[in-house]
């Protein structure tokens, strides 16, 4: 007689098969560390996440086989590094499913991706009296680039606010989308709470007024298949170092009918055609964007990342990791003392909380002389702190080679932490 497992759910067989999370950890050299003495438990995975050995060894073989300048040498070596430049563009392309590989733009990271749609979109386009809408739980880099040119134009920044739970009003936001709105800028998962918002219907709301929107993907990306086309986003930002990239590198998804309208965001480099003293003319896009020499190490070590995600296969990753979250807000949440903040019911794997009577950044010391690492602070949104009435909170952020162990060893060391303060 078949078991009622294999008759339920035959696909949860073969993931269970495929995702061997003793496996990846083996992927991860970093993991293997002791910190005084203890493994290390990294759990601070949104701040930035660790790197597969394919992305160390891909960085190397760049170094060591064919560092040179791209787009500009007729010699092997420089054909060489633009067409892995160029390769990792196209599986960037494949990562967001964008239409065309020229709708990627390589930017420093997620932060530059929305400061340039601020500068070069916003300056254009948006002028006194408009208004920008964006939600209660941004990070402060799709906060403040708004700000900026709000100041710089007298726009207004309008928030969507959020409830208890860490979950945006969408009735509320709806009624802040007006005739006087003309951009719309919204995270798809909040770093500081892990909320998933619900961009797609974000996007429809702002399509149907012809309002452009902006995807802040810094922490959805890292944590689930994206698809800019079935989002129909206008603009999605992402960070290599997130996402088991090299640090410096991000990538900006644009529409190219927008991206083609943009002036550009700054001088030099790549991003010209020709230049007088009377005229330059600009590049074409992806081009007309990057100015300089950009950071072609760690474009092609991200390309490697990307290699390796798509074998573990994002699906797979979503699927552990939600598992994952499951049991450690179980195993965390029942601690006496420990209140969760942000308990949205569609969330990634992120757990901020407040350990009742102790400062989370002496929760986060003691943490550390166990070996594990988890942050605290105000994780860059401050008005998410202000909005749950809490200076800090103590967050430790899941990645797919954490484990349950490593839950429980959190969860021994905040029992650990409480009795030292008790
Ligand atoms: N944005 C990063 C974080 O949430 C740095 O920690």
């Amino acid at each position: 007689m078949a078991t009622t497992r294999e008759i339920v759910n035959p696909a949860a067989e073969i993931q269970a098969r495929t995702f061997d999370v003793r496996k990846i950890r083996e992927d991860f050299p970093i993991l293997r560390q002791k910190m005084h003495g203890k493994p290390l438990v990294y759990l601070d995975n949104a701040a930035t996440s660790q790197k597969p050995q394919a992305v160390i060894d891909a960085l190397t073989h760049y170094y060591t086989q064919y560092n040179a300048n791209i787009h500009r040498g007729v010699y092997l070596l420089s054909e060489r590094a633009t067409q892995a430049y160029e390769d990792a563009r196209i599986k960037l392309q494949h990562f967001l499913n964008a239409a065309e590989q020229r709708e990627i733009i390589y930017v420093r990271g997620c932060t530059e991706g929305i400061n340039l749609v601020a500068q070069t979109y916003g300056r254009k386009h948006l002028g006194a009296g408009d208004e920008i809408l964006i939600t209660a739980m941004e990070h402060h880099s799709n906060i403040v680039p708004w700000q900026m040119l709000c100041e710089e134009k007298g726009c207004r920044l309008r928030v969507g606010p959020i409830n208890d739970r860490g979950e945006l009003l969408m009735d509320e936001f709806e009624k802040l989308i007006n005739d006087r709105t003309r951009f719309v800028s919204v995270a798809h998962v909040s770093n500081a709470l892990g909320t998933i918002n619900p961009v797609k219907q974000i996007i429809e709301l702002a399509h149907a007024r012809n309002i452009p929107v902006l995807v802040d993907g810094a922490q959805a990306s890292p944590h689930m298949k994206v698809d800019v086309q079935a989002l129909d986003c206008d603009f999605y930002a992402i960070s290599s170092h997130k996402l088991f990239g090299p640090t410096g590198v991000g990538a900006l998804y644009g529409k190219a009918k927008l991206l083609e309208s943009m002036p550009p965001y700054q001088g030099g480099g790549d991003m010209i055609l020709s230049v007088t003293f009377e005229k330059t003319i600009y590049n074409h896009i992806p081009n007309k964007f990057e100015a300089g020499t950009p950071n072609i190490a760690g474009a092609i070590g991200w390309g490697a990342g990307l290699d390796y995600l798509a074998r573990i296969g994002m699906e797979n990753i979503a699927s552990y990791e939600h598992a994952l979250l499951t049991y450690a807000t179980e195993a965390i949440g029942q601690i006496p003392g420990v209140r969760l903040i942000g308990t949205a019911r569609e969330k990634t794997g992120v757990l901020s909380f407040m350990l009742e009577g102790i400062h989370p950044h002496d929760v986060g010391t003691v943490l550390d002389q166990e070996g594990i690492a988890v942050r605290t602070g105000h994780h860059c949104a401050q008005p998410v702190m202000d909005r749950f009435g809490v200076p800090a909170t103590v967050r430790a952020s899941l990645a797919f080679y954490n484990t349950k162990q490593e839950i429980n060893a959190l969860a021994a060391g905040l029992e650990h932490v409480k009795a030292m303060f008790a």
